[in-house]
């Protein structure tokens, strides 16, 4: 029998509440599998850790995470260690460690999800946004001068590297080949003028390769008007860490909320293992309430059954998902209902065994 070796980072806040119902979910699916199981080890790493020990994760963190088939992380960053320390020292730091330069976040309005928009169709809201991940304006690269004097000056450099560049376009037009769906960049060359105009060029360039991909260019600002007014206008989206980052919340904002949205930080090449969380943070005006959705820490749990090729269970786990958003009476309060967290996944574990509704 297959095992997958998964490391486990609740992390923070809500992190170890949404995370304990995704591992519900996936030792649901073994036992109903039969052929496959999981082994999970937890690693205690986050703001609580960083207090106690003065570091996010251990020196060799990496090392051992390394030898996992994946990662499934929960939330980091907690009022108390500023968030460039907490951030930069465990999830920026795995994702760029590990090389998961690919971003997988789809934005879907998944059956009985609730949706902001007026007069919309689920079909409209359809997309996957393929995000930088390992490069751009999250390089860290820059410098602060004169700190604290009247000449003070920061700088934050993008870095955007032609192998960088080149990686996850290309990533990019492949899955709209293979899927027959059109591409859309999402770019700033009008004012960031070197960093995206080198961006639209290698779009371009790459794009020769697949003349059978039909493509189109929006600047971002004009792409976040059209994700709301006409969000049916994108399919597969390529953009760079930055505006995936900010593009993919105003995502969840019109596809269910931040407690529906998920994500997976994938190395392609499978050197190094891919990550898969939810893409929400660790919500401290409701950490240990036990009322965090974890509908999106499931649904990443099915991005990482489709990648460890289980496609048919990651479909089952999203259906899973919309059963239990349309029967609508086992919510959390974010979508209306009044259930706890643990309520969610039992409900979804259920489902997944063929349970009715009470
Ligand atoms: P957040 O995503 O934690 O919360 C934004 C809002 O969405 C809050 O009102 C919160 O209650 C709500 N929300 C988020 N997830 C929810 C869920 N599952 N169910 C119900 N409601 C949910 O963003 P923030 O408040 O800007 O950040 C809080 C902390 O998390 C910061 O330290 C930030 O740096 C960190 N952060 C971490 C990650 C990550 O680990 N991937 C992502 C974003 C923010
Ligand atoms: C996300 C988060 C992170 C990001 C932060 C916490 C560094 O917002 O995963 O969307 O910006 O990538
Ligand atoms: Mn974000």
């Amino acid at each position: 029998m297959k095992q997958y070796k998964i490391a486990v980072v609740p992390g923070d806040g809500i992190g170890p509440e949404v995370l304990a119902e995704g591992i519900k979910v996936l030792h649901k699916i073994a036992q109903l599998a039969g052929d496959f199981s999981f082994e999970f080890t937890t690693f205690p790493w986050g703001c609580q850790y960083y207090l106690e020990q003065g570091k996010m994760m251990d020196e060799d963190g990496l090392q051992k995470l390394k030898k996992f088939d994946a990662i499934y992380l929960g939330a980091v960053g907690y009022p108390g260690v500023p968030d460039h320390i907490s951030l930069g020292e465990l999830l920026l730091k795995i994702r760029k460690g590990f090389d998961q330069y690919v971003n997988i976040r789809p934005v879907k309005l998944l059956n009985g999800a609730p949706c902001p928009l007026k007069n919309i169709s689920r079909e409209q809201i359809d997309m996957i946004v393929i995000r930088e991940n390992s490069e751009g304006e999250y390089a860290g690269a820059g410098d602060w001068l004169f700190k604290g004097k009247p000449e003070e000056v920061v700088l934050q450099t993008g870095v955007f590297s032609r192998k960088g560049t080149e990686r996850i376009i290309r990533y990019a037009y492949e899955l709209a080949r293979t899927t027959g769906k059109t591409l859309t960049s999402i770019s700033k060359g009008n004012a960031l003028i070197y960093s995206m105009v080198f961006w639209d060029q290698v779009f371009k360039e790459v794009g020769q390769e697949y003349p059978d991909v039909k493509t189109n260019s929006y600047l971002v600002d004009a792409a976040s008007m059209f994700f709301v007014k006409e969000p049916e206008r994108f399919q597969i989206v390529v953009t760079s860490n930055l505006f995936g980052d900010i593009l993919t919340d105003l995502g969840a904002a019109i596809a269910g909320g931040m407690g529906l949205a998920a994500g997976a930080n994938v190395n392609p090449e499978g050197v190094y293992p891919s990550m898969f969380e939810p893409i929400h943070g660790s919500a401290p005006d409701i950490a240990g309430k036990e009322i965090a959705n974890p509908l999106a820490a499931i649904w990443s749990v099915s991005q990482m059954l489709d990648h460890f090729g289980y496609e048919a269970w990651g479909k089952k786990v999203l259906a899973a998902i919309e059963q239990v958003m349309v029967e609508a009476n086992c919510l959390t309060p974010d979508m209306g209902g009044t259930a706890k967290t643990s309520e969610v996944g039992d409900r979804v574990a259920a489902i997944l065994s063929g349970q009715s509704s009470k």
